[in-house]
């Protein structure tokens, strides 16, 4: 595997052109990022022409149609096409988001360049290695951590106030797009745990049916872990769900401060 950086440098290669097929009059083009780990060339920039007339309105039909009908062997994840696995994650004009829910029509005219998510160790073209990012999400205990025993006839409830609480937060899908637009991930992903489990890390904080607050404020009290955030905000600004990584962070600061005082 190797590492993908943005802006593209030197050695990344220039590929092979695609022409669209006969008499296609409204053709856009396709830079895509290729990389084949079974062969020893350097990773290339394909150009795939696209006849947008037979393809429909979202960056990730135009992949299917590249891959279904001009090139198999472009390879890239999707599941759900609805926003909801976040297996789309990718970097689109210079931006990362999920390709299911990026309209062309939204995209600066002209051509599309697509790459994989910045900064990530590539497994093969649009496919990032997430083996670290979900380590990392494991690290945090994303679950109900409780002493007392449940109650012997019912779940353990919530009231629609204390419910209320995870909004902004549950709705994230782990897509990895706030995290590798973060220069702080970039430089110190080993151990900055990242805007994307950082607001999954609050999640779990604000939940009244957790039991393990003060070991999870213990587990983020770290310089790097937590506090490698330098409020940038990349990460607010790409996700495409429309969360607030950001401000989860400082909320977790502001708890750690609370409890000192
Ligand atoms: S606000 Fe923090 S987590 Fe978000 S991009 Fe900036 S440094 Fe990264
Ligand atoms: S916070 Fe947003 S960008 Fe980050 S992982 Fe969750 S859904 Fe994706
Ligand atoms: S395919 Fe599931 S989020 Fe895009």
């Amino acid at each position: 595997m190797h590492k993908f950086s943005l802006p593209l440098n030197s050695r990344v290669a220039k590929g092979k052109t695609w022409p669209a097929e006969k008499g296609a009059t409204n053709v856009r083009k396709f830079h895509i990022y290729r990389w084949d780990p079974d062969t020893t060339d350097l990773p290339r920039m394909d150009t795939y022409e696209v006849d947008m007339d037979k393809c429909g309105p979202m960056l990730l039909h135009a992949l299917v149609k590249i891959k279904d009908e001009i090139d198999p062997t472009l390879t890239f994840r999707r599941s759900c096409r609805e926003g909801i696995c976040g297996s789309c994650s990718m970097n689109i004009n210079g931006s990362n988001t999920l390709a299911c829910t990026q309209n062309l029509s939204d995209l600066a005219p002209g051509d599309v360049t697509i790459n994989p998510l910045p900064h990530m160790e590539v497994i093969k073209d649009l496919v990032p290695d997430l083996t670290h990012f979900y380590a990392q999400y494991e690290s945090i205990k994303p679950w109900l951590q409780t002493q007392s025993a449940a109650p012997p006839d019912k779940e353990r409830l919530q009231s629609p106030e204390d419910r209320k609480k995870l909004d902004g937060l549950y709705e994230c899908i782990l897509c990895a797009c706030c995290s590798t637009s973060c220069p702080s991930y970039w430089w110190n992903g080993e151990r900055y745990l990242g805007p994307a489990i950082l607001l999954q890390a609050q999640r779990w904080l604000l939940d009244s049916r957790d039991e393990a607050t003060g070991e999870r404020l213990d587990d983020l009290d770290d310089p790097y872990r937590l506090f490698r955030c330098d409020t940038i905000l990349n990460c607010t600004r790409v996700c495409p769900k429309g969360l607030n990584p950001a401000k989860a962070i400082v909320d977790i600061k502001k708890q750690l401060l609370e409890r000192q005082i």
